[in-house]
């Protein structure tokens, strides 16, 4: 018998596959305030930010990105700047959904989509069938997305099975968590980048974030763009990973590149 523990899982995306990179784009608010503007002119900045990041992805090596675009927590701001911010998804969507699916990427939204206008509902259904085919790059949007409320919905599915008869309490393990989670087939992020000098996760990716490289950048989002994206990823890939492992060797993940 081997009493050895279970290695734990880590799905990682930077094999032979290409980076997978998470964003906390933050800092609009900040940019409008700065030039005397109202906030709503920081998000429309930030969309373009968002777009051009975007765009920049896979000539960067990115394969997954993930964009934290609203989260639960952002319910609580004044009702004009949540219908601004519903309403510039929607503007994005309609926009360059086109060019998304031309470019070969495939659009998946996580979050609660119950809640949802239902306007945005059907919208992001649409991205997500018109798009599934789609293997160049994987945009992952966090909308009305919190990671300890997918958490929750991922324990909620496993405990229905589980009452159904059709899942044994012991064969819950990471992978059936991982598969009952919003991200299922989509590999950890390696890196969360997030923009304006805030170093707080803020409920983003809680689980998938467990052995992710930080890069906090100085500039406020609507200012991000391709150059500052590749100087971010060139400071992960100058880290040094050992996934509680020791520094022996290359890792699996430079001996990819
Ligand atoms: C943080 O800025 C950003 C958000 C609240 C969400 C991100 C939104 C965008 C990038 C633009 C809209 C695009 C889509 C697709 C919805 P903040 O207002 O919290 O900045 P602050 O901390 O400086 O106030």
């Amino acid at each position: 018998m081997n009493d050895m523990p279970a290695v734990p899982a880590i799905r990682r995306s930077a094999t032979l596959e290409g980076l997978g990179v998470g964003i906390i784009m933050d800092g609009n608010g900040r940019w409008a305030q700065a030039r005397g503007l109202p906030r709503l002119e920081g998000h429309r900045r930030g969309m373009e930010a968002l777009r051009r990041c975007v765009r920049s992805a896979p000539g960067l090596g990115v394969r997954y990105l993930t964009l934290y675009s609203f989260s639960v927590e952002n319910w609580t701001r004044p009702l004009d700047e949540v219908n601004d911010l519903m309403g510039l998804l929607k503007l994005y969507l309609r926009r360059d959904l086109h060019e998304l699916n031309q470019n070969g990427v495939r659009v998946k939204i996580i979050g609660e989509r119950t809640g949802l206008p239902r306007g945005i509902a059907e919208l992001l259904d649409e991205a997500e069938a018109t798009t599934r085919g789609n293997d160049k790059l994987d945009l992952v949007l966090a909308f009305n997305y919190g990671g300890r409320q997918e958490i929750t919905r991922a324990m909620r599915r496993l405990a229905h099975q589980v009452a159904a008869g059709t899942l044994a309490p012991e064969a819950i393990n990471l992978e059936q968590i991982d598969a009952a989670l919003d991200t299922a087939g989509i590999p950890d992020p390696e890196l969360i980048i997030r923009t304006s000098g805030e170093q707080r996760l803020s409920n983003f990716l809680l689980w998938q974030a467990a052995y992710a490289e930080f890069v906090f950048l100085p500039v406020l989002w609507p200012d991000f763009d391709e150059t500052t994206f590749a100087a971010a990823l060139a400071e992960f890939r100058g880290r040094s990973r050992r996934f509680g492992g020791r520094d022996e060797g290359a890792s699996p993940i430079k001996a990819a590149r």
